[in-house]
C-alpha cells in the first residue's frame, strides 16, 4: 500500500509505504519531468534550462495512478507523470551514510596479492565475438581496475584492436602508441635488470590518461614480469595505519612535471590521493620519476607530508600488495590509470622483449560496459 501527501505549502511531497518513506522537492520533481516538452523523446536530453522553471514552483496536487505518480505544478499548471520505480531508484532523502574519508564506490573491490590466482583474464578471440563475454570481462575491469587478455594477434599494432574492444586511443606527444623494446644481455643487464617502482603513468597530464594498455609482441628474456598494485587498497591501508598520513596526502596538492623533450612542458597540480567532496576515493597519482618540487604543503606539515609519501611508497612496494603476471606474445593488459599502479620486475637472463603501449580513457570503457549491460538480460553480467 502506497500513499502520497503534499506539505501545506506545496514545497515537497512524501511517498509512504509500510516500509519506506521518500520525500521529493517540487523544484526537483519539476526539473526531472520526462514529458516531451521537458526532455527530447529521442535522446532524453533536457530541452529546458532551470531559468525556464518559475522560482516559486510548487506542487498544486499529487495523485497516485497505478505505478505512476501524477503531479500538477503551480504556477505553470503543468501536469506530469513519474514512474514510481524511477522515483525509488533516484530517491535522495536516504539516511546519509556515514562514509569514512576514502570510501570507494559500491562496484569497486579493492585487492592485494591474494588476487594472484584470479587475475581477470579473457581470450581475445572470444571477447571479439561474444558480447556477453566482453561485458563480463569489462565488469571485472571496472571492479578490480585491471584485466588481462590472452590469445590475441601477434602483429605490430595489435594493441589498437585490443582498444577497439572497449574504447578509443588517446593520442599524446608520445604518439598514438609507444614502443617498449628491451635487449637484455650480460653487458647491459645491470641497467635493464632494474625493476621500476610501481607507478601511475603520466600524472603530469591534465587530465591524466585514465586507461593504459600494454601489449606484448616478443618476450624471450627471463623475468620482466608485469606487476600491478591496487592504489585504492594502498591508500586505504595508509588510512588505517595513520589517518594523518592519509589526510596530508589528500588535503594538499603535489606537483608533477615532464619537460624531457623539445617543445613539451607538461605540468599538473593535483593530490596524490584525490577525494570527491563527500570523501569518495577517486584517484591515486604516484610516480617518483615525474614528481616536481612540492610547494603547496605548509611549512609545518612538510615533514609529515614526506613521512606519509614515504610510507605510501613502502606500502606500494610491499609484496603482499602486488599481483604479478607474465605477458607472452599476443597477451596484453589494461589498467585503470587513476587507480592501479603498474611496474616491470627486473630481468634475470638474456633475450629480447617488445611491448607496445598506448593510452585510452575509461569513460569509453564504462560507456561500452553500461550500454552492453542495458542490452543484456538481468543476471547475465558481472
Ligand atoms: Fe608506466
Amino acid at each position: 500500500m502506497i500513499s502520497v501527501t503534499v506539505d501545506p505549502l506545496g514545497e515537497h511531497l512524501t511517498l509512504k509505504t509500510t516500509s519506506s518513506r521518500r520525500s521529493f522537492h517540487a523544484i526537483w520533481l519539476r526539473d526531472n519531468a520526462s514529458d516531451a516538452e521537458t526532455r527530447a523523446p529521442g535522446n532524453g536530453q533536457r530541452l529546458i534550462a532551470l531559468r525556464d522553471i518559475p522560482t516559486d514552483t510548487r506542487i498544486a496536487s499529487a495523485e497516485l495512478k497505478g505505478n505512476t505518480l501524477e503531479v500538477c505544478f503551480a504556477p505553470e499548471g503543468k501536469v506530469t507523470a513519474y514512474d514510481l520505480g524511477w522515483l525509488e531508484a533516484n530517491a535522495y532523502d536516504n539516511e546519509q551514510s556515514s562514509h569514512q574519508r576514502g570510501w570507494t564506490a559500491p562496484g569497486v573491490e579493492t585487492w592485494d596479492a591474494r588476487l594472484m590466482g584470479t587475475v581477470p583474464t579473457a581470450d581475445f578471440e572470444v571477447l571479439s565475438g561474444d558480447d556477453a563475454a566482453l561485458t563480463q570481462w569489462l565488469g571485472l575491469v571496472n571492479k578490480y581496475g585491471f584485466g588481462k587478455v590472452v590469445n590475441g594477434p601477434v602483429e605490430d599494432g595489435a594493441l589498437f584492436k585490443f582498444v577497439d574492444l572497449f574504447g578509443y586511443v588517446r593520442e599524446t606527444n608520445y604518439g598514438r602508441h609507444f614502443e617498449v623494446r628491451t635487449e637484455v644481455n650480460p653487458t647491459n643487464l645491470a641497467f635493464t635488470g632494474l625493476g621500476l617502482q610501481a607507478h601511475t603513468d603520466n600524472p603530469y597530464r591534465d587530465p591524466v590518461p585514465t586507461v593504459q594498455v600494454l601489449y606484448c609482441l616478443e618476450s624471450s628474456a627471463a623475468g620482466g614480469e608485469n606487476m600491478v598494485v591496487d592504489g585504492f587498497a594502498a591508500a586505504k591501508r595508509l588510512r588505517e595505519e595513520n589517518e594523518n598520513y592519509f589526510d596530508v596526502l589528500a588535503d594538499h596538492c603535489a606537483r608533477f612535471e615532464f619537460s624531457g623533450e623539445a617543445g613539451v612542458c607538461l605540468t599538473s597540480r593535483r593530490p596524490m590521493i584525490e577525494l570527491a567532496p563527500d570523501g569518495e576515493l577517486i584517484a591515486v597519482r604516484f610516480n617518483n620519476r615525474s614528481m616536481a618540487a612540492i610547494t603547496d604543503v605548509p611549512f609545518d606539515k612538510m615533514a609529515t607530508y614526506y613521512a606519509a609519501y614515504r610510507r605510501l611508497g613502502e606500502i606500494i612496494d610491499d609484496e603482499a600488495m602486488e599481483v604479478t603476471f607474465r605477458l607472452n606474445p599476443g597477451e596484453g593488459f589494461v589498467v585503470d590509470n587513476t587507480r592501479v599502479l603498474h611496474a616491470r620486475k627486473g630481468y634475470s637472463g638474456e633475450g629480447t622483449r617488445w611491448l607496445q603501449g598506448c593510452y585510452a580513457d575509461k569513460d569509453g570503457l564504462r560507456s561500452t560496459y553500461d550500454a552492453m549491460c542495458r542490452n543484456m538480460p538481468l543476471g547475465d553480467t558481472e
